[in-house]
């Protein structure tokens, strides 16, 4: 099997819900094992992340980046990255916030350039946003139109899974898309 750790901070269960939608998309490909890992958690022990095959990251976006518990935990990979133990493993990322745009992008590239740096390849999102298939606005696939990673939007202060049919199903893709390109890129060893 191999091992899927979706890694998310979230501090009010925005981003929780959505890692749980993407977890429930990876779950149905065979072959792949995914994991809920909260950020916090995993930064005490970074190096059990040598252990996964590879990452879906999630944070809220703060102030137009990764929360702060978010970074901690990107900080506490130093050590792997001097040794570059992460080589090779896939990456993704995940993004939350309350605003239409709310600058997720720059959360996303946060993710992708700590990828980078750990010599991982980066899976993006090649769902088309289907409201041009005229399907509704809130109920389409990709209809905050991202390809570099998953964003989602929930109102500000609105119930943790207070999100839009079209942004879980989105999730939901986006996890089975990363699981199937971890069986489609992962030669046994
Ligand atoms: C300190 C802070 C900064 C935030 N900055 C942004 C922002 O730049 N753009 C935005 O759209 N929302 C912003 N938000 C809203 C959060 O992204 C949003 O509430 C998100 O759903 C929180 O995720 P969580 O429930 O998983 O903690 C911010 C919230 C906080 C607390």
């Amino acid at each position: 099997m191999s091992q899927l750790a979706i890694v998310y901070h979230s501090a009010h269960g925005h981003t929780e819900f959505i890692a749980r939608q993407v977890h429930a998309g990876a779950s149905e490909v065979d072959g792949v094992e995914a994991h809920l890992v909260r950020a916090e958690d995993i930064a005490r022990t970074p190096e059990d992340l040598v252990g996964y095959d590879g990452f879906v990251f999630g944070s809220p976006t703060y102030l137009g980046g990764v929360s702060g518990p978010f970074k901690s935990f990107m900080d506490s990979t130093g050590r792997l990255w001097r040794t570059q133990q992460l080589e090779g493993k896939l990456a993704a990322g995940f993004t939350v916030s309350s605003l239409p745009s709310g600058d997720k992008q720059s959360t996303l590239l946060s993710m992708f350039v700590f990828s980078m740096q750990h010599g991982m390849l980066w899976v993006g999102n090649p769902i088309l946003p289907e409201q041009h298939a005229g399907v509704p606005y809130d109920e389409a696939a990709n209809r905050l139109g991202s390809w570099s990673g998953l964003m989602a939007q929930a109102g500000h202060a609105a119930p943790a899974d207070a999100f839009v049919p079209g942004d879980v199903k989105t999730a939901r893709m986006f996890g089975r898309h990363f699981a199937r390109s971890l069986e489609r890129v992962l030669v046994p060893a």
